[in-house]
């Protein structure tokens, strides 16, 4: 049958594939030119001809993998996304082959009962209350709620947007009443203020809170900044702080920030899309200590969480304002209905919404909720011994300890020869690294996100930089 003929095809690639990176025996990153690729993946004859399948297909799939940067490789150290689990990647053909889109229940019961389940799992290790399928009984403490979205962004976005509505349920009929701020730190990722722009509030109405020279926020300087917003007439959507930033990986003191929104009833967004992971550890949870008095938190799965892109979690304390956020009609789907389940359409930007929660449930119930903290405490761990191995090389500052799994560091000269190294690493690719802006310099930067990766991978790029500084290879 070809299905299963074609999957064998499949799988007995990307084994090999894996096997190589996995061993190091091919580049991490072999970026050719896109011209070549168009030619060489034969696109134009393919799709005009046709039949992508049988000894096609595997020659297919051996180019394309030849060519495709390599996240199993343990010398991926450049971005935040996760180096998927194999469970995580069986769940995406499931969620590819069953085509379940389960944003209304009817579309996909089981993938719907993985979403709600799963969003309770989350509740819990927030320490918020699990969400019910009916309405809470009076008189009790609202129960928590969520949703899981295309990523964090969106996650971000839809927080946004709920807390908005909390403050001014007019919006929606009237537009943007043009008194609204966010307050959100410098480091907030850029998603923050695409979300802002998004609701049409303008970035003049995004009011940066002080921060230390680590970009970290300083709660004692809230109250002055609220008072600045006051006194110009703005009414605050919310707060956003990271947990933990993108550049440099640091998590903001959310105790002292949360206990600041609550007494100046202010809704309180954690972006927790990389950091919310050690949530699940022991030792790092302390990390996002103060969480629980947040309004909402993104958590993504496809970065900490080895689970395949994309999948991402918002979370809210209390449901309602989640059920509540978005006020739109639509006959063929929105109207009353006998059903055993929940929806979830009502809670995002989405109308067709992918089966994420299989990827990120197969991915946990591999690992096992401790497999996966001993994952995350391994990487963090890794972070730190790096960071010292660093620091004691003459050639390298690395200027913060790193609290997750990033850590950023420079070498002598100007932020062009931060990227002339990485460029040349890149294309020689050996080390796929990235950078970030980091104290207003650019930093060479390191994501371990890749379970393989260990000091002596650590210990060879060092080397190598080395080695570049002193052929000359680090300048342009
Ligand atoms: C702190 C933070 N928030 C949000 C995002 C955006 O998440 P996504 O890429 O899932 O849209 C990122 C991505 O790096 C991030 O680091």
């Amino acid at each position: 049958m070809t299905f299963t003929d074609d999957a064998h095809r499949v799988t007995d690639a990307l084994a090999a594939y894996a096997a190589a990176a996995r061993e190091r025996r091919c580049p991490v990153i072999l970026q050719e030119p896109l011209a070549r690729l168009v030619e060489d993946l034969q696109l134009e004859r393919l799709v005009v001809e046709g039949g992508l399948t049988g000894e096609r297909l595997s020659r297919f799939m051996d180019r394309y993998l030849s060519a495709t940067t390599r996240l199993l490789h343990p010398r991926y150290l450049a971005h935040q996304v996760a180096v998927s689990h194999p469970s995580g990647a069986l769940a995406s053909l499931v969620d590819g082959f069953t085509n379940n889109a389960m944003a209304i229940y009817e579309m996909g019961p089981p993938a719907a009962a993985i979403e709600f389940f799963l969003i309770n799992r989350l509740l819990s290790a927030v320490g918020w209350r699990q969400a019910t399928t009916g309405s809470s009984p009076a008189g009790t403490a609202p129960s928590g709620g969520g949703v899981l979205t295309h990523g964090g962004s969106l996650a971000n976005l839809t927080a946004l947007v709920a807390a908005r509505t909390r403050i001014a349920p007019e919006v929606w009929q009237d537009g943007n009443p043009g008194d609204l701020a966010v307050m959100a730190p410098a480091e907030a990722h850029y998603s923050v203020a695409r979300a802002v722009g998004i609701l049409g509030m303008g970035s003049r109405s995004v009011y940066p809170l002080a921060s230390d020279e680590n970009g970290v926020v300083m709660p004692d300087r809230l109250p002055e900044i609220l008072r600045r917003i006051r006194s110009e007439g703005r009414r605050v959507v919310a707060l956003v702080a990271n947990a933990c930033s993108t550049a440099a990986g640091l998590y903001d003191p959310l105790a002292e920030i949360g206990s600041f929104c609550r007494g100046n009833d202010i809704w309180f967004h954690v972006d927790g899309a990389h950091g919310a992971a050690a949530l699940l550890s022991e030792r790092y949870r302390h990390l996002l200590e103060g969480v629980e008095q947040a309004d909402s938190l993104t958590w993504d799965a496809h970065k900490l969480m080895r689970t395949p892109t994309l999948c991402a979690a918002l979370l809210v304390r209390d449901g309602r304002n989640l059920d509540n956020a978005f006020q739109q009609e639509a006959s063929y789907i929105f109207h009353d209905k006998n059903q055993p389940g929940v929806d979830f359409i009502h809670r995002t930007v989405e109308c067709t919404k992918a089966g994420l929660g299989l990827k990120w449930f197969a991915v946990l119930s591999s690992m096992g909720e401790r497999g996966m903290a001993s994952y995350v405490e391994s990487r963090f761990d890794l972070a730190r011994k790096a960071y010292r191995y660093l620091q004691g090389l003459p050639e390298f500052e690395c200027p913060a300890v790193p609290e997750a799994n990033i850590l950023c560091f420079r070498l002598n000269g100007d932020d062009r020869r931060q990227l002339a190294v990485r460029d040349r690493l890149i294309a020689d690719g050996d080390f796929y690294i990235s950078t970030s802006v980091f104290r207003g310099r650019r930093h060479l930067r390191l994501v371990f996100m890749n379970p393989d990766t260990d000091m002596d991978d650590v210990r060879a790029l060092a080397d190598r930089i080395r080695q570049l500084l002193s052929d000359g290879g680090a300048d342009r």
